[in-house]
C-alpha cells in the first residue's frame, strides 16, 4: 500500500515515521510538513512536500497518516476523501457533531456495481450523477460474473446494474437474490435483449428499472431512442420528468405527488424520443415474437455448424436462458490453429465475402477506455475516485480480445447466406496453415 505521512511534529517524527518505514506491506512514498526545516532531517529516499495538495497530485496514494494539529486537519481530510485516499488520524476525527456530520458527508459516495464488459453507455450516465461505477469482471459467457458481485458490495453500494450481453441473459436468479439480500436497486440494460428470457421471464422485468435502446441496429428499433420499464410509480414519474416537460408530466404525475410541482420544466433536459421513432418501434413490437422465433431457429443452425469448427467456441448459454440473439459472438481459440491471429482469420474471411463478420471494438471492457481511466479530465468531481487500468478484468479482456461477431439473420432467404458463411469458415479453417 502506497502511503504518505503528513505532519512531522513530535509524534509524526518519533512514532509514525519509524513504524511506517518498517511495516511490511506499507510503502512509505512521501512525507509532508508545511515547515520545510522539519523535512530536512528525514532520511530514506522519500519524496518531501510542503504542500499536501502537491503530495496528492504527484503521488499515487492508498492512504495517508495525518499527524497535524487539528486546525490543519479538516481541509486535508476533505481533499483526501475527494480523491478516494484512506485516512488514518492520531486524534479523534471530529471535535463537534457538526464537524462529524460534515466529514461523514464527504466520505459518503454512491457506488453502482456494473459489468466490466458492456457497451460504454450502460455505465457512463453515472458520471452525470456523481455515483462511482464499480466494475465487475465477466464469466466465460461475457456476462457479469454473479459470483464476483457480492465481493464488490460495500456500505456505499446503491445498485446493481447488469447488461444481457449480445442478448444472452445474465444469471438473473442469483443476481436478483443478491439485490434483495443487500437491499439494492437492480437495473437491467436490456439494449441487446428485447424479448430474451431467463427461466421464461422476460429480460427487463427482474429489477426496479430496465433500459432498452431502440438505436438503428437493435432487434426492436425506432432508428434512435429508447425506453424504460419499471414497476415503480416513483421511478416512472422521474423518467417522465427526465424525458418530458409540461403536458405529459402534468397529465401523468398525480397532483398530490411531490414531483407534480416540477411538471412544467421536468428535470430541464427534454430527452424524449422522437415521436416518429416511437411509432416505428411500436409497429415493430407486433412482429417481435416472429422475428425472435426465426432468429432462434437460425441461431441453432449457426451454432451447430460454425460452433463445431476447430478454433471456434460457440456462445455459452445457460439452460435456463432463451436469448434474443441481437448478435452471435463466438470466441476464437487459436490454440487449435497454431496461434493464428484473429486479425488474419478475420481478414481471410472478409476476403471470402463474409462482409458482415465484425470484430466488435466499441463494445470493450470499460477499464480500457480513457473515460474510465481518467474521468476527472472531463468530470472533475471524479478526481481520485476511479483509476481503472488495462489488466484489471482479465476474463472480460480475454473475451473481448477473442470475440468475433456475426449477425443472426432471420429471413428465409438468409438461410442461404448462413450456408455461404459456413462454407467460407470451413475453407479458411481448412487452409489456416497458409495464413500463419
Ligand atoms: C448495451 C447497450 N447499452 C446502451 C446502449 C445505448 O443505446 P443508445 O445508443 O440508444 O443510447 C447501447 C447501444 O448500442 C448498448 O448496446
Amino acid at each position: 500500500m502506497q502511503t504518505a505521512l503528513i505532519g512531522l511534529g513530535h509524534h509524526g517524527q518519533k512514532t509514525y515515521l519509524p513504524v511506517l518505514q518498517k511495516s511490511p506491506g506499507i510503502k512509505l512514498v512521501g512525507v509532508c510538513d508545511r515547515d520545510s526545516t522539519k523535512l530536512e532531517d528525514v532520511i530514506g529516499g522519500l519524496n518531501k512536500y510542503t504542500s499536501y495538495r502537491e503530495l496528492f497530485e504527484k503521488e499515487r496514494l492508498d492512504f495517508i497518516v495525518v499527524a497535524t494539529s487539528h486546525d490543519a486537519y479538516p481541509e486535508i481530510v476533505v481533499c483526501a476523501a475527494e480523491k478516494g485516499i484512506h485516512i488514518l488520524k492520531e486524534k479523534p476525527f471530529a471535535r463537534t457533531v457538526e464537524e462529524g456530520k460534515f466529514l461523514q458527508k464527504i466520505a459518503e459516495k454512491n457506488e453502482v456495481i456494473c459489468p466490466a464488459y458492456t457497451f460504454y453507455a450502460t455505465a457512463t450516465p453515472l458520471f452525470f450523477t456523481g455515483a462511482v461505477p464499480v466494475l465487475v469482471d465477466s464469466d466465460e459467457s461475457g456476462n457479469i460474473n454473479p459470483l464476483l458481485i457480492e465481493k464488490k458490495i460495500t456500505s456505499n453500494t446503491k445498485a446493481i446494474l447488469i447488461t444481457h450481453m449480445w442478448g444472452n441473459p445474465c444469471a438473473m436468479n442469483q443476481i436478483t437474490d443478491f439485490a434483495k439480500k443487500h437491499q439494492l436497486l437492480l437495473i437491467e440494460d436490456g439494449s441487446h435483449a428485447h424479448g430474451a428470457e431467463y427461466h421464461k421471464k422476460k429480460a427487463g422485468t427482474f429489477g426496479d428499472l430496465a433500459i432498452f435502446s431502440l438505436q438503428g441496429q437493435k432487434t426492436l428499433t425506432g432508428g434512435e431512442g429508447g425506453f424504460v420499464l419499471t414497476p415503480s410509480d416513483e421511478f416512472y414519474y422521474r423518467a417522465i420528468l427526465m424525458g418530458h416537460y409540461n403536458k405529459r408530466c402534468l397529465q401523468e404525475i398525480p397532483r398530490n405527488h411531490p414531483l407534480y410541482d416540477f411538471g412544467v420544466t421536468g428535470m430541464g433536459l427534454k430527452l424524449r424520443i422522437h415521436p416518429l421513432s416511437a411509432a416505428i418501434a411500436n409497429e415493430q413490437l407486433n412482429h417481435l415474437d416472429d422475428v425472435l422465433f426465426k432468429r432462434r431457429e437460425m441461431a441453432k443452425k449457426m451454432i451447430s455448424s460454425l460452433g463445431q469448427l476447430p478454433g471456434i467456441r460457440p456462445p455459452q448459454i445457460s439452460p435456463h436462458a432463451n436469448p434474443s440473439w441481437y448478435a452471435m459472438v463466438f470466441q476464437f481459440d487459436n490454440t487449435k490453429l497454431e496461434g493464428l491471429s484473429l486479425k488474419r482469420f478475420h481478414d481471410a474471411l472478409i476476403a471470402e465475402g463474409c462482409k458482415e463478420l465484425d470484430l466488435p471494438t466499441s463494445t470493450r471492457p470499460l477499464n480500457l477506455l480513457p473515460l474510465f481511466q481518467k474521468p476527472e479530465v472531463i468530470f472533475p468531481k471524479y478526481q481520485g475516485k476511479i483509476q481503472y487500468a488495462p489488466g484489471d478484468f482479465p476474463i472480460a479482456e480475454s473475451f473481448y480480445q477473442n470475440a468475433f461477431k456475426l449477425p443472426v439473420w432471420h429471413e428465409q432467404m438468409d438461410v442461404e447466406t448462413v450456408y455461404q458463411y459456413v462454407n467460407a469458415f470451413e475453407k479458411v479453417i481448412n487452409h489456416y496453415k497458409e495464413l500463419l
